[in-house]
């Protein structure tokens, strides 16, 4: 067995936990990253595309924004189908932009950055314990290689995802959950094929639910609704391109181009949050204390929004002793965490196909997509919840 110690012990080396990492490190807080998984699994997993621009601030002051200024897309707007109507919606009337940028490729980047500043990254950390964050020194349990290890830290980070051990070791008479599971799931496809069009189009059909995004100009990442018990290995390659064509509008779906899929996999889609995000020592951040359904684009954002202020909160521990930040944190989060979690499941709603829904369900959600089309101030409340301006806080 092996002892050591450290300021910050992160659970989870995705997103939130290594851009945790990066910014107490940038500020001088020492820090140790423990991953369940290889370095080469959480480098090729196929996520998120879509990142607001308060985040692409976050992401450059972290150092991680050069190849994404580079690579990434500015998009001005989006596109919303029902049918064969389409409703285009600009960004440009409130001086806002999406930047669509992989997790995958940010993922790369992050772990790029820790290793050329010495970061110490665990990966295949097995059976990650945590002891005693009601108290003043916590310690995290984990064995590698064989070996069983023992970190000490002051602050224990959950950055460990939604399935991860940091939420669930905190007493259930403390903690609460909220919790929406839809009773269906998103079937994604990566292609080397160019984008549909160029900004994303969210399509709502009678035959269920369909997105074509991208990752670059050669390459696409489309989706269609498709049954939870459903198995990505029974759907080939041209029953997803028929039926991506066949939720689109005519003229949209000529455009579409098929190739392999170079990854397929079905995502459930769920709303999720938890509360507080402290609990002692104990500081949760990203997917392990919230989901959301990815209709609003929205769990990356999040997570690197929970985790800038995080970061913050604990870098004030250390540098001013002022523990102001960490005891409003939870609150704070909690607040932008809701208003995503509102937006998420409103776009959700109204752009599926629920089981049972009634032809009155179906007028409610063209009708929540004609106002869209015909009110500019909901146009404009659409826009400051889909770019993020309305998550500032
Ligand atoms: P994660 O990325 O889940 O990272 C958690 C890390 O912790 C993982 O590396 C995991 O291996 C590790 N871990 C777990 N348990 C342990 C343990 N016990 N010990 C040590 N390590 C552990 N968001 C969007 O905005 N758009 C999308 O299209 C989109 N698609 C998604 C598709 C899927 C299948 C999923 C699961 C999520 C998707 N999201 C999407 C959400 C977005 O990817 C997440 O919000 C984001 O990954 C959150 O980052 P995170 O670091 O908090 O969690
Ligand atoms: C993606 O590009 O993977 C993506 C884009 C927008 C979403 C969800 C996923 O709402």
């Amino acid at each position: 067995m092996t002892a050591s110690r450290t300021q910050v012990g992160i659970i989870g080396g995705g997103p939130s936990g290594l851009l945790l990492s990066q910014l107490l490190d940038l500020a001088g807080v020492d820090n140790v990253v423990l991953e369940r998984r290889s370095r080469d699994y959480v480098l090729a997993r196929v996520r998120a595309g879509v990142i607001e621009q308060g985040v692409v601030k976050i992401l450059r002051a972290a150092g991680v924004g050069a190849r994404l200024d580079r690579e990434g897309l500015l998009h001005h707007g989006v596109e919303i189908a029902a049918g064969e109507a389409r409703y285009h919606i600009d960004f440009a009337a409130q001086g806002a932009s999406l930047t669509v940028y992989g997790q995958t490729e940010l993922t790369k980047d992050l772990v790029e950055a820790r290793e050329a500043r010495g970061g110490t990254l665990v990966y295949e950390a097995g059976d990650v314990a945590i002891e005693g964050v009601d108290g003043k020194q916590p310690r995290l349990h984990y064995r590698k290689d064989g070996v069983s290890h023992v970190l000490g830290c002051d602050f224990v980070a959950g950055c460990d995802g939604f399935h991860g051990v940091s939420r669930k070791s905190i007493p259930a008479n403390v903690l609460k959950m909220h919790e929406r599971v839809y009773p269906f799931g998103w079937l994604g496809v990566l292609a080397d094929v160019p984008p549909v069009l160029p900004e994303l189009i969210y399509a709502s059909h009678e035959r269920g639910f369909a997105l074509c995004s991208m990752r670059s100009a050669t390459r696409s990442r489309c989706y269609v609704q498709c049954a939870l018990d459903d198995d990505a290995e029974q759907w080939s390659d041209a029953r997803f391109w028929d039926e991506l064509r066949a939720r689109l509008p005519a003229e949209v779906a000529r455009q579409v181009r098929t190739a392999p899929a170079i990854e397929k996999s079905i995502a459930p889609l769920r709303s999720f949050v938890a509360e507080p995000l402290r609990h002692g020592q104990l500081l949760l951040a990203g997917d392990a204390a919230h989901i959301v359904p990815p209709t609003g684009a929205k769990g990356l954002n999040l997570a690197v929004r929970d985790v800038d202020q995080l970061a913050a909160a604990l870098i004030a521990h250390y540098r001013e002793t002022s523990d102001a930040l960490l005891d409003e944190y939870s609150a704070t989060a909690l607040r932008r965490i809701w208003k995503a979690e509102r937006f998420s499941a409103w776009l959700t709603s109204v752009l599926h196909v629920f089981p049972g829904r009634s032809s009155f369900d179906r007028r409610m959600q063209l009708a929540e997509l004609d106002q869209l089309a015909s009110s500019a101030a909901a146009r404009a409340a659409f826009v400051e919840s889909y770019t993020g301006a309305a998550l500032l806080s």
